[in-house]
């Protein structure tokens, strides 16, 4: 931070005062806005910025927790759902959603919802089966919700291990889980094959296509992706996309959808056991800000899909430019073989090269932002529209850096997701 602020002052300070502090504190963070940051920001250029700030403005005050005072929040969310669900099969399968806050709030409702159907079983603790590819938030929704996850291990092709899953299955499971894709690989599991055991097992199916569910339906449509992923294939039974990864909202918009309305229904948390009226809601927030969700709808409107066509084609060349560029480099390799546009990238098998001291070295060299994953040790890349153009100059300067480094190696084997005080 480029300035002190230690105290709540007593008296208040002027607008421009206390946005020129603003301005100062964002000039130590990751300048996103020129590709370098292969992770966290998602960009389709600074118009759609500007339109962001533009919608959230228009909606900063509303409260997006009743739909009866403000109708016309509840309208742009219907349409987000809508859309979201056509594109993902729903529209075929008869689907019914919700929007959440962002991915790990549609993975804790999938698995909350997964929990009450499992009681309503008469499974007390139900069990989740995922792999140890799938985000985080499954372990968050286990540990909130009493639910026993099992993570089973992956292939070689870092797909989820099917025949582990087979073998973990047993009278307390209530869900499996598949990726569409994973963030660590960027490959999509095996679907269909899941579907297939959900229904064998008479299980629920959980795809979550928080990063691929707004960029894979385009890809299909242009031939370049053919595994089949969504609503439409047999067993599944949810699905999540969200809106602020490749639909290039605002933060704070993501959608759950389930196949079954009796199942949406375990969504609803509705009460009147207190002194303040009827309360209903279907995310974990109360009041809840309008502004991403009119950002979303805005974003939407703006791109078309004809946008999103052309975001879709340009983010694919670019990451096929940059898995062919990284296995060009001697010392370097690919994991798998990513199905979409994220991936990661190791040192050769059986190499010494330590990624992450490459990664130290990129960042000094050009300010590149690589989040860091283990097992094995790899640097994360997810190619949006924003970061496509810095694709070239990223295969020099890392070719530059792998050619120098020798043996050198990094103290720094995590970056922190959160960091509070
Ligand atoms: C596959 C997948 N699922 C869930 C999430 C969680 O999304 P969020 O960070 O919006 O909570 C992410 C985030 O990168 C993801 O890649």
């Amino acid at each position: 931070m480029r300035f002190e602020v230690t105290e709540l002052p007593e008296e208040g300070r002027s607008t421009e005062a206390v946005l020129e502090d603003l301005a100062a504190a964002k000039s130590d963070d990751r300048d996103w806005r020129g590709g370098r940051v292969f992770s966290l920001v998602y960009s389709a250029g600074d118009e759609v910025h500007e339109l962001h700030a533009k919608a959230l403005g228009l909606y900063s005050a509303e409260n997006g927790l009743n739909v009866l005072a403000f109708p016309s929040i509840g309208r742009l969310s219907h349409d987000l759902v809508g859309w979201t669900s056509a594109l993902l099969g729903g529209d075929e399968t008869g689907a019914t959603g919700y929007l959440t806050s962002g991915g790990t709030e549609s993975l804790l409702q999938a698995v909350k919802v997964a929990r009450d159907a499992g009681r309503a079983r008469g499974i007390e603790r139900p069990k989740v089966i995922a792999a140890r590819s799938a985000h985080a938030a499954f372990t968050k929704a286990a540990e909130l919700f009493d639910v026993d996850l099992v993570r089973v291990g992956v292939d070689d092709g870092f797909r989820v291990d099917l025949a582990e899953v087979a073998a973990a299955i047993d009278d307390s499971t209530i869900m499996l889980v598949g990726s569409a894709p994973t963030y660590p690989h960027g490959v999509i599991d095996p679907i269909t094959e899941l579907g297939s055991l959900a229904l064998a097992h008479d299980l629920l199916l959980h795809v979550d296509s928080c990063l691929g569910g707004l960029l894979l339906p385009w890809l299909v449509e242009a031939g370049h992706v053919s595994t089949p992923y969504d609503l439409r294939v047999p067993g599944v039974t949810s699905i999540s996309a969200d809106l602020h990864k490749y639909g290039y909202a605002s933060k704070g918009v993501s959608v759950v959808l389930y196949n079954d309305a009796a199942l949406a229904r375990h969504q609803l948390f509705v009460t009147t056991d207190w002194m303040g009226g009827f309360y209903a809601s279907t995310v974990m927030a109360g009041t809840r800000p309008a502004g991403p969700v009119a950002a979303a709808w805005a974003t939407m409107q703006h791109l078309g899909r004809s946008g999103y066509r052309r975001l879709a084609e340009e983010t694919w060349a670019a990451a096929r430019r940059l898995i062919d560029g990284v296995s060009a480099i001697d010392g370097l390799r690919v994991l798998g073989d990513p199905d979409m546009t994220v991936l990661a990238i190791a040192a050769d098998d059986g190499g010494t090269l330590d990624v992450f001291a490459v990664a130290d070295r990129l960042a000094e060299l050009g300010g590149w932002y690589l989040d860091r994953q283990t097992d094995p040790d790899a640097l994360h890349l997810t190619v949006h529209a924003g970061s496509a153009a810095a694709v070239d100059p990223f295969l020099v300067d890392l070719a530059a850096v792998v050619s120098t480094i020798g043996d050198e190696r990094s103290a720094n084997r995590s970056a922190p997701y959160a960091t509070d005080r």
